[in-house]
């Protein structure tokens, strides 16, 4: 961080809770290394304080925001813009304040992407499984879909959130997308997903503290030549990793997804070149991870 000063800018995040988001220490370290005098600091905002935050944002010529839980998908109403892609994930994680008018993205499905296409992965022509229905299942679902995916099966613990999704990524895509309960894990895991191209896991199963736990997939579903990807990033390897690493498959845990999701952030904040190193190192500092 340069010296704060009368010319600094500032960025952040809203969400509740925001104590332990990792963005800061990934933003400023950004900043620092390409000497920019911008600084990026957490708001916990709570559900009932939503629309004057974002007034506040305005009122005091922030530079934009980054906005998570809870608040992704209630504040496209108070944006002046929303990017295609945005409105059709129907969630917002990025607002940039271009002299008071606010414009929302989603920078969670080119993150997810980038991270993705990095491990090697090639999106057209694609077949793809999505474990959960949630917000991030639906930024990965919609950016599949967006980048040519071929199809797209879709497991929930809540088929009717499955429904829902695949529903409105064939219907604004127009992929081939498929909702499929998850006790079907068991049972036709290993057909649909040993065809698959890209297995992503995006619920919270094996998330410190509850590091023993894992979707019900069978061992033999995974094959070589796919990448599987768990959005959990602490612990690094999750069971399901370590799972799908055994079958000799190419995997990748949620690091890639956080990090370019704040590198996109950063360069529409600041239309400079993101340096995605100096922000990994610092993502690995403050997980502890280094
Ligand atoms: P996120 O933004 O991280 O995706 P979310 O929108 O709350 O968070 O979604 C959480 C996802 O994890 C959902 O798909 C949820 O399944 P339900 O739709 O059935 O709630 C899934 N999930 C959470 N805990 C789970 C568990 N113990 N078993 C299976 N799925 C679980």
């Amino acid at each position: 961080m340069s010296e704060i000063n009368g010319e600094t800018r500032v960025v952040g995040i809203f969400g509740d809770p925001v104590a332990h988001t990792l963005s800061p220490a990934m933003q400023n370290a950004a900043f620092a290394a390409l000497g920019l005098n911008f600084v990026y600091l957490p708001f916990q905002v709570s559900k009932a304080d939503l629309a004057a935050a974002v007034a506040g944002l305005r009122a005091l010529g922030l530079a934009g925001v980054n906005v998570t839980v809870p608040h992704k998908e209630a504040v496209l109403p108070y944006l002046d813009e929303v990017a295609e892609e945005a409105r059709l994930i129907g969630a917002v994680n990025t607002i940039v304040n271009r002299g008071g008018r606010l414009k929302g993205y989603n920078t969670d499905a080119t993150g997810f992407l980038r991270a993705a296409v990095e491990a090697g992965f090639e999106p057209r022509g694609a077949a793809a499984v999505v474990l959960g229905a949630g917000g991030a299942a639906r930024a990965v679902s919609f950016a599949l879909a967006l980048a040519g995916a071929r199809r797209i099966a879709i497991f929930n613990r809540t088929y009717a959130r499955a429904e829902t999704l695949a529903e409105e990524v064939s219907g604004a895509t127009g992929v081939w997308a498929a909702a499929l309960p998850w006790d079907e894990l068991t049972k036709c895991g290993v057909e649909v997903m040993g065809t698959a191209n890209i297995v992503v896991q995006t619920t919270s199963l094996g998330m410190h503290p509850q590091e023993a736990a894992a979707p019900p997939v069978p061992a033999n579903a995974f094959r070589k030549e796919q990448l599987v990807v768990d959005l959990v990033y602490n612990p690094p390897r999750t069971e399901f990793l370590r799972l799908a690493e055994k079958f000799g498959a190419r995997t990748e845990n949620g690091l890639g997804m956080l990090l370019y999701q704040g590198a996109a952030a950063l360069e529409l904040w600041t239309g400079r070149q993101a340096p995605v190193a100096v922000m990994r190192e610092a993502l690995l500092r403050a997980l502890g991870q280094e």
